[in-house]
């Protein structure tokens, strides 16, 4: 079936502007960040935007979409287009997903739930975050059918890293996707000059506090304190009573009990592996029939390798630019590790997507789909989950536009011969 997703969409705001009305969330990228910036704290707006160190990865994501420009083609009808593309035998609207973001409730009070219901309603399938704001059963109930998958940070704790894929696939979650980049938290210059990490106050953690293998875990011996004693003054009374809220249940009972601040201790001392190597896939593949996508890859070598312990996609992602400062832009990772993968798993891509003409470009250069990530925390900040839903309706019709006009009628038409050589 053609879409006309993209004229819907332009008529919606062409005729709505007659009568006066503008888009809910501002259409372009750098409008839609400056004003998600003046509506939110500085500690979240910083926690969302930065990267790492010098934020020069940031820089180069963007740099890498910049430098490659397409080149239309004419004369082609163009009248109909297709931009749906088929994942793990699930059709999909466009080759678009939902990146996994943490800790969305620094953007809104609805948070991840928002952004479900917004992903159920554009089709697009949304990737639960580990570092969720709300649990994946609750997102997912607020789904229906709509596709959803799971990004799992591999925790110390084996048998918790069961217990999130059990519960992703109760959850319907229709994959897992491994994030191995962040097996330590980048050196984030923002966070660090504010002196703000989120999951201290018990925020990104609803994962881990709806699960019971966490929870029992509460009574293990505590892990050893990394951090350091102390003053008790206004700032930690506030923070503590800041971490005492955002756990579930009842202030004056979270407060008796201890547990808020147990959890997050327990979190901050178990939630990453930094000793995780290749020989720890096995368990994870033994553990789940869901396909397996490794998220963070960068080098062909890692991309073969991963093949090699047969999972069935990778994710072409620097993290945004939040891990390696000085890191490779993922855009430009991107065509080596399609080579290497020769077509022979899905090799998604993420990093830098701000509109219709990035999606085509990662797609020219091999990418079967692609995840937006820091604009729809942006449009989720200005207006919950129809902001969401806009930006999502947004970026389909851009690059559904930008598909036909640069003289395609279906994804399989776009290859790297719609691309200048000087990139
Ligand atoms: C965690 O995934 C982060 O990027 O902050």
């Amino acid at each position: 079936m053609a879409s006309e997703a993209a004229i819907r969409r332009q008529g919606e705001v062409y005729v709505g502007g007659m009568a006066g009305e503008r888009p809910l969330v501002p259409v372009d990228a750098r409008r839609l960040e400056e004003a998600a910036r003046r509506k939110m704290s500085p500690e979240a707006y910083a926690y969302v935007a930065g990267g790492a160190g010098s934020e020069s990865t940031v820089r180069a994501n963007r740099e890498a979409f910049e430098r490659r420009r397409i080149v239309p083609r004419m004369l082609r009808d163009v009248s109909e287009r297709e931009i749906g593309i088929e994942l793990f035998g699930r059709a999909l609207p466009a080759p678009l997903l939902v990146a996994p973001i943490g800790v969305l409730e620094l953007a809104h009070p609805d948070a991840d739930l928002a952004v479900a219901r917004a992903a159920a309603e554009a089709g697009v399938p949304m990737i639960f975050s580990s570092q969720a704001s709300v649990s994946m059963e609750e997102c997912a109930r607020a789904m229906g059918e709509a596709p959803r998958w799971f990004q799992l940070y591999w925790s110390k704790n084996d048998a918790l890293v069961e217990s999130f894929v059990h519960r992703a696939e109760t959850s319907g979650c229709e994959a897992i996707v491994v994030t191995l980049d962040t097996t330590l938290l980048g050196w984030r210059a923002r966070d660090l000059d504010l002196g703000y990490l989120p999951f201290l106050r018990g925020k990104g953690i609803a994962q881990y506090v709806s699960d019971p293998v966490f929870m029992a875990s509460l009574n293990d011996p505590a892990p050893s304190a990394a951090a350091q004693k102390r003053r008790v003054n206004l700032h930690t009374l506030r923070a503590f009573a800041e971490l005492t809220r955002a756990h579930p249940g009842g202030f004056l009972k979270n407060l008796r009990s201890g547990v808020p601040l147990a959890a997050v201790q327990r979190f901050i001392a178990t939630y990453s592996r930094p000793s995780l190597t290749w020989d720890d896939l096995p368990f994870l593949r033994e553990r789940t029939k869901l396909p397996v996508l490794l998220k963070g890859i960068l080098h062909p070598d890692d991309a073969r390798r991963a093949l090699d312990h047969g999972v069935d996609g990778i994710v072409v992602s620097n993290h945004g630019g939040r891990q390696v400062d000085g890191a490779i832009a993922a855009l430009d990772a991107l065509p080596s590790v399609v080579d290497a993968v020769a077509g022979r798993v899905p090799v998604l891509m993420d990093s830098g997507i701000r509109g219709g003409a990035d999606v085509f470009k990662a797609l020219a250069l091999g990418a079967r789909a692609v995840c937006v990530g820091r604009p729809y925390v942006y449009a989720l900040a200005l207006h919950g989950r129809a902001g969401v839903l806009e930006l999502l309706r947004n970026l389909v019709a851009d690059f559904e536009l930008t598909m036909g006009l640069a003289g395609c009628r279906t994804v399989a038409e776009i290859g790297p011969e719609c691309l200048g050589t000087d990139g």
